[in-house]
């Protein structure tokens, strides 16, 4: 499937970590079923997948210190699947998952990444998994409240949220032509857990490479995940400015070269 460029990049913009929905609002049959078509036609590594429930994230979510309380009144979640717990697939699912976030967002739905904090077992009585995948991450989908919460409020001023470190301090080499701007300031937006932006940027005239920060890429919140999704939004910022390019995986702590075609 061809990335849809203009709604996803659009979508880069507006989307915010969601945790309050209406309650009682259910997502819409055509959006279920648009989302359910993504979850077949989107599949840009083999390794990496989501599944829409159509059911409230409540069981996935309920006992998890943290988690529930914090996002409530979902009608829908859905579950970002890898095969094995390399930082390559924890990339593919990152990037794979994020096509779902942004296509949700760009239907006028919430979500949130949630990737450490849900009980797995309720999730896998939910999905079907095959021999060696196993669940990343889940997300609330639903119609946010029209403003935030007191509750989500809360949760942005504490992870800060609203923040993100300047291109300076995250980027080195070349100076950055006009798509690697525009590509990099896509890539900026990303969300991360607890929005610790691990990402990192390495620049000649035709590529770009992104790598961790430093230290361990981590189990329950790998940093190669946050990597995969701001992948995703970087592609996006590169082809809103007509340039397209492949990604080339590399070895830890790098994750994957996207290198210019033109
Ligand atoms: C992989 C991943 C895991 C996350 N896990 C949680 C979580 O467990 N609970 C939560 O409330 N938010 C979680 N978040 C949301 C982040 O806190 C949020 O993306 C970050 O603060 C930036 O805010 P924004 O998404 O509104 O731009 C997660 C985000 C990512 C990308």
């Amino acid at each position: 499937m061809d990335l849809p460029v203009s709604s996803w990049h659009q979508a880069v913009f507006f989307r915010k970590s969601r945790r309050s929905f209406l309650p009682g609002r259910p997502v819409a049959e055509d959006q279920f079923e648009r989302l359910e078509f993504l979850s077949r036609a989107f599949r840009p590594f083999p390794e990496a997948r989501f599944e829409i429930v159509r059911e409230p994230p409540d069981h996935v979510l309920r006992g998890v210190i943290g988690s529930y309380g914090r996002i409530s009144g979902a009608p829908a979640f859905a579950v970002m699947i890898g095969t094995s717990s390399s930082p390559a697939a924890a990339a593919f699912v990152g990037y794979t998952g994020e096509g779902l976030i942004l296509e949700a967002t760009a239907l006028g739905l919430g979500t949130c990444w949630v990737s450490g904090m849900f009980r797995r077992s309720e999730v896998e009585k939910r999905v079907v998994l095959s021999g060696f995948e196993r669940v990343f991450a889940v997300t609330p989908l639903g119609l946010g409240e029209r403003d935030f919460s007191f509750k989500e409020k809360l949760y942005v001023r504490a992870a800060g949220s609203k923040k993100r470190k300047v291109l300076d301090e995250m980027t080195q080499g070349t100076s950055p032509l006009p798509w690697q701007k525009k590509a990099l300031e896509a890539a900026r937006a990303a969300p991360s857990a607890g929005n610790r932006q691990p990402w990192r940027f390495a620049l000649t005239p035709g590529s770009i490479t992104v790598r961790w920060d430093s230290g361990r890429n981590g189990v329950r919140y790998p940093k190669s995940l946050d990597c995969g999704i701001a992948m995703l939004h970087l592609e996006l910022g590169a082809r809103a400015s007509g340039v397209a390019g492949s990604w080339e995986f590399l070895d830890p702590p790098a994750v994957a070269r996207f290198d210019a075609t033109g």
